[in-house]
């Protein structure tokens, strides 16, 4: 019988330097998208998963997701006294409850795969969740979800195809056979030229993982760009537990990159009950401006 997932890993120790500014003292994951956090979604999701116990793997000044999440007795008081109780309310259900949340310094950003090790010891021996809040998902079914659903063991990420000239971004997916949104994986590499690599499905940040990953993580080997991969970690457990990718559906925004950032920013604006109906009004006045760049 396949081991239910209850914990997940939140790699959130990156320096985000392709935000600079806003990153300098500020976690690229605390970046709202319309008026939420981009970890918050990220949790959110886990938590409509099923996950029970969430694991934050931290860097120096990252210190406003422990508070993001905790209570704010300031806070509180004034929201409780000014009569603020949907607020209220939406800021009680957010908390994560003590013993449910844990911590832990990665000390260096030495890559993701070290990241995930940096948790290892607050894993038993079960499967575990790990989701990258900089990729965020808009789904009917919560993409994690979609994937525990799915899940009957081994090594499971999820996957999306990106046009050729883009795979150097990403961790590539040698496929094997496919059964719905299934897909046997036969072998990964990380960010490879669009020449080497063996298709254009990419790994999107959702995992989970066999807990024979840490064992390979120990070995902190360096891989692309001098970093600890996860992929590498994945690639040398092929052959000895199942290795699938999930074609997940809904629409991913890379919130790692300023142009999908604001894409993303645009797209759950429009979905909002209480935004759509004015941003759309916005967007048509600079599509017509957009419109009158271009022929000038
Ligand atoms: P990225 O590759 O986006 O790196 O990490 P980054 O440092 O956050 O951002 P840039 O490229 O400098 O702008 C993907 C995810 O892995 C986490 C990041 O926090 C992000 O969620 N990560 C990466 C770590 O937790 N530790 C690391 O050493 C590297």
């Amino acid at each position: 019988m396949t081991r239910r997932v209850r914990k997940a890993i939140f790699p959130v120790g990156g320096l985000g330097t392709r935000f600079l500014p806003a990153t300098k003292a500020m976690p690229k994951e605390m970046l709202p998208v319309v008026d939420k956090p981009l970890i918050q979604y990220a949790v959110e999701e886990a938590r409509a998963a099923g996950i029970e116990e969430f694991i934050f793997v931290t860097g120096r000044g990252k210190s406003a997701i422990e508070d993001h999440f905790d209570f704010s007795y300031e806070l509180d008081r004034v929201l409780s006294e000014r009569g603020r109780t949907a607020d209220l309310a939406a800021i009680k259900a957010m908390l994560l409850r003590p013993g449910q949340v844990a911590y832990i310094r990665q000390q260096e950003p030495l890559g993701l795969g070290h990241a995930v090790w940096c948790a290892r010891n607050l894993v038993d021996d079960e499967p575990i969740a790990v989701l990258l809040a900089d990729d965020l998902i808009l789904a009917q079914t919560p993409c994690l979800k979609q994937m525990l659903d799915a899940y009957t063991g081994g090594n499971l990420v999820a996957a999306m195809e990106v046009p050729r000239e883009q795979v150097s971004r990403y961790g590539v997916l040698d496929i094997g056979a496919e059964s719905g949104q299934r897909v046997e994986i036969k072998g990964i590499v990380e960010k490879p030229t669009p020449e080497a690599a063996p298709s254009n499905l990419c790994v999107i940040g959702r995992y989970v993982l066999d807990p024979g990953i840490f064992d390979e993580l120990g070995r902190l080997d360096r891989g692309a760009g001098g970093e600890v991969q996860l992929t590498d970690a994945l690639a040398r457990m092929i052959g000895r537990v199942p290795f699938h990718a999930h074609r997940f559906e809904g629409r991913r925004f890379d919130c790692g990159d300023k142009v999908g950032f604001f894409e993303a920013n645009l797209a759950f604006a429009l979905e909002r009950e209480d935004l759509g109906a004015a941003c759309r009004a916005v967007l048509g006045r600079y599509a017509k401006v957009g419109a009158s760049r271009s022929k000038g």
